[in-house]
């Protein structure tokens, strides 16, 4: 059997729990309205007042995160094309695809909105990056099933993270609201795919594991695409919205304590090798995140 034969055939023994989990998922989420939280009073004509930086409210950096984030979400064609590609059209996931989709769908529309009324980027310039971002498009690297609940899981925790503290780092109420919403969403979307691998590691923990040591130990958020990322990427990593130690801490630990993968039994010989590479991932994030921190410290001294 192929390796993505057997993780499909995993995905169909955890069909029940996809199923509750999605269950749940619909009775927990109430669905939110992005017209009752975009502050349309300040939205004038872009015609007769062009765009100036001056009129921006929000700092520097965090309107590259805000802007980051948004064409993150705007490349959503694509993570549905991959996760809805991956299983078949008659699939509890392919229920699952088209429901996540549209509540991801929002969050495009509730950032862009807020960004064009309060006047926190360049308009312009947002629409070409959007066009260069989509045109690009994106791949999730991974084919395998198990990989894409994995990768998911670690994403939309990611996602939940910056969105918020791009929120809590804008100072504004309306921004913090527009992105705590998002995150929220971020989050139920987190809680499924978390579980899928959860009910995955109960049925079988060497082909999970295995798993989650080619998702994590290389890991990249989608949006390396993004015209400019990597200068981007610095200057919210700056921030603190989003760096490797933020990573390190707030996502990868939580995720492998969550899944108790230090505890796991009866790993055949290649699952236990990636146990214990896997349980050296935060401590060699944070490395890097200091050597990261060292470079920025000595760069403001001088
Ligand atoms: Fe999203
Ligand atoms: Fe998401």
């Amino acid at each position: 059997m192929t390796t993505t034969a057997e993780s499909l055939e995993l995905v169909q023994t955890v069909e029940p729990d996809i199923r509750s989990l999605m269950d749940t998922h619909r009775e927990r989420r109430e669905h939110w309205y992005a017209h009752e939280v975009v502050p349309w009073e300040q939205g004038r004509n872009y015609r007769d007042e062009p765009w100036d930086e001056s009129q921006a409210s929000v700092s520097r950096p965090v309107r590259t995160a805000l802007v980051l984030n948004l064409l993150t979400e705007d490349n959503l064609p694509y993570y549905h094309a991959r996760i809805a590609g991956a299983f078949p059209a008659d699939s509890a996931m392919a229920e699952w695809s088209g429901l996540w989709t549209a509540e991801e769908g929002q969050h495009s529309i509730a950032i862009r909105d807020f960004l064009l009324t309060s006047r926190n980027c360049d308009p312009r310039l947002l629409e070409e990056d959007r066009l260069a971002t989509v045109s690009r498009g994106w791949s999730i690297g991974y084919t395998d099933p198990v990989d894409i609940f994995n990768y998911t899981s670690a994403q939309e925790l990611a996602t939940r993270v910056s969105h918020r503290n791009a929120g809590v780092k804008a100072e504004d109420p309306i921004a913090y609201e527009v992105m705590n919403r998002v995150a929220v969403d971020e989050n139920h979307h987190f809680i499924f795919y978390r579980g899928v691998t959860t009910a995955m590691l109960r049925e079988a923990p060497s082909l999970v594991v295995r798993s989650l040591r080619r998702v994590l130990a290389n890991f990249s958020m989608p949006g390396t695409e993004i015209p400019n990322f990597q200068r981007r990427a610095v200057e919210i990593a700056k921030t603190g919205i989003y760096n490797l130690r933020v990573h390190a801490e707030q996502v990868v630990q939580p995720l492998i304590r969550y899944w108790k993968v230090a505890d796991l039994e009866g790993l055949d010989g290649e699952a236990a090798e990636a146990q214990e590479e896997i349980m050296g991932i935060t401590g060699r994030l944070i490395e890097q995140a200091e050597k990261f921190e060292a470079r920025i410290a000595r760069r403001r001294k001088a």
